[in-house]
């Protein structure tokens, strides 16, 4: 057809499913959503349209975004009594393991849009898990500091009210900065959707099942929270903060390579990237912006990651291999900086994901010929033998 082209990477024998969601091209470094460009979407558009985009598949005329936007705030609130499920929790409990509870939990209250059959609830479950997860995260941060939780407000936009939510105090006035709320919504953007990354393909397979939509939301947040995967940003920042300073880097680059030591450089390295993850060349710039308002330009941390960066692009270990920084080797400089824990980080990531997850459910359940994920294995075990009683072992 005119216009519509079809990638084959080579390998769609292994193809999870057909998508037309997102497109990412490893080796050029390109990634799309419905053939935007990824710069140019953090550059020039914002979270809510960017959501409207991946979840109908084409830019809003001004009145479709002002009704998807008022749609959105106006469900922003969770309902009174989950309120509970915070405190069943410990203080000290990670913020995703609450994310996962509380959202899974959305199945036993949100009951008129778990229908899966039903379009309509489809389009109520998507429009709520969009809404509402700024809220749970926020929610879930103030519960591990101690502070009183604060309700959504519907003057503020997407970024600005989770930021408010965040860091609001009943005792004081709280303005939210615009130029973080552009700093935050622009992280937001930048982590929407990835194709079939772990947390993804989780949620598709959870929905093949026929599982009600907050369930495989919850599911896509567990699988999210591994190091390997969203939990990176938290690990990468911890491990710059372990490197300390620029001299400690060869030594930190010197295990990376060594096969005999797990390190691994958290942000660096990815399963389709062969190039500059084109997310990470725009959190680079965002970084400076935002420290240089924050009058923290010269972020100690900031300066071995740029080091860091610079050693390990000139390294032919690097080169070789092929790895570039990703998404989260930057993100959490930004995040800290603007008041964050890194226990917080990855919660964002998740909250900035539903919209990928909740369209990839979407497209799937759209799907008329959609069945059971069911994948094969490579059986390396036992030929069949026969039972021996315990007194004869
Ligand atoms: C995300 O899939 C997605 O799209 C995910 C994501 C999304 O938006 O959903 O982009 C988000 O998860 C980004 C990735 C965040 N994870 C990290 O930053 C953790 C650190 N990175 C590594 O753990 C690793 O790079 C992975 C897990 C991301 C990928 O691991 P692979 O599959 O082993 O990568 P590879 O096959 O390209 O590795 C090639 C070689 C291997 O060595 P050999 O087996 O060839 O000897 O490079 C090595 C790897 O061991 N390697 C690294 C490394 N990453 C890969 N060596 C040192 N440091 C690293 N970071």
């Amino acid at each position: 057809q005119a216009g519509v082209f079809t990638y084959d990477p080579g390998f769609t024998s292994t193809a999870a499913c057909d998508s037309t969601i997102t497109y990412i091209d490893g080796d050029k470094g390109e990634l799309l959503h419905r053939g935007y460009p990824i710069d140019q979407l953090a550059g020039d558009s914002h979270y809510l349209e960017v959501c409207y985009l991946l979840l109908y598949g084409n830019l809003p005329s001004k009145a479709e975004l002002e009704k998807f936007e008022k749609t959105i705030t106006m469900h922003t609130m969770i309902h009174e009594q989950m309120h509970g499920f915070f405190r069943g929790f410990r203080r000290d409990a990670h913020p995703m393991a609450t994310m996962v509870g509380v959202v899974g939990a959305m199945s036993a209250f949100y009951h008129d849009s778990t229908d899966i059959t039903d379009p309509r609830q489809r389009e109520i479950a998507s429009h709520r898990l969009i809404a509402k997860m700024p809220t749970i995260a926020a929610m879930a941060y103030k519960y591990s500091i101690g502070q009183p939780f604060v309700y959504p407000r519907n003057d503020l936009d997407y970024a600005a009210n989770f930021l408010h939510m965040c860091f609001a105090v009943p005792a004081e006035e709280y303005n939210v900065d615009p130029i973080l709320s552009r700093a935050m919504d622009r992280i937001f953007t930048l982590h929407a959707d990835h194709e079939q990354n772990a947390s993804t393909s989780t949620v598709r397979l959870a929905s093949s099942s026929g599982a009600n939509p907050f369930a495989c939301i919850a599911a896509g947040i567990a699988c999210l929270w591994g190091p390997a995967h969203g939990g990176a940003n938290q690990a990468c920042l911890e491990m710059l903060k372990e490197i300390g300073s620029v001299d400690r880097i060869p030594e930190f680059i010197a295990r990376a390579k060594d096969k005999n030591d797990p390190f691994r450089l958290m942000g660096f390295g990815h399963r389709v990237y062969k190039n500059f993850d084109p997310r990470a060349t725009v959190m680079k710039q965002s970084a400076d912006e935002v420290l240089d308002l924050l009058g923290v330009e010269d972020n100690p941390i900031l300066q071995v990651a740029k080091e860091l960066e610079k050693q390990a692009l000139s390294d032919p270990y690097f080169a070789e291999k092929k790895l570039f920084p990703n998404v989260d080797f930057y993100s959490g400089i930004i995040l800290e900086a603007m008041g964050f824990p890194t226990s917080m980080f990855t919660p964002i990531f998740a909250l900035s994901r539903t919209v990928g997850w909740v369209s990839q459910w979407k497209e799937q359940l759209g799907d008329p010929g959609m069945k059971i994920g069911r994948p094969r294995q490579l059986y390396k075990g036992e030929a069949a033998r026969d039972y021996t009683p315990v007194d004869e072992r």
